[in-house]
């Protein structure tokens, strides 16, 4: 677990609770700090995900932001007041039900 020396002027919520955050965090990198692992649970088994690559290519980051869903959290930047969500189910593209939402392989497939 990271542990951070200042906790930063900034504030955001997850899931209601306040998180301390720096000018220049991603939210990704805020959520962690705070000890934050786990961003949305998996659509087959609902399991637990969080940021992982922290770089916009594993999509396991995914949470609700100031009301947008499937925001990649890891290249969000902080803003002070954000509401940030956790998020359960697939992921949609559009708009629309797409694919199975799951980048885990053992759980994806027919
Ligand atoms: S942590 Fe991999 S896309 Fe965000």
């Amino acid at each position: 677990m990271l542990v951070r020396a200042e906790p930063g002027s900034l504030t955001l919520t997850f899931d209601g609770r306040p998180i301390p955050a720096r000018e220049g965090d991603s939210v990704a990198s805020a959520l962690l700090a705070a000890g934050v692992q786990v961003t949305r649970h998996t659509p087959r088994g609902g399991v637990a995900r969080g940021p992982y690559c922290m770089m916009g290519a594993c999509f396991e980051c995914l949470a609700e932001v100031d009301g947008v869903p499937n925001v990649q959290t890891c290249m969000t930047p902080v803003r002070d007041g954000m509401v940030v969500a956790s998020q359960d189910g697939a992921r949609t593209l559009g708009g629309a039900a797409g694919g199975d939402g799951e980048r885990d392989g053992a759980a994806a497939g027919p």
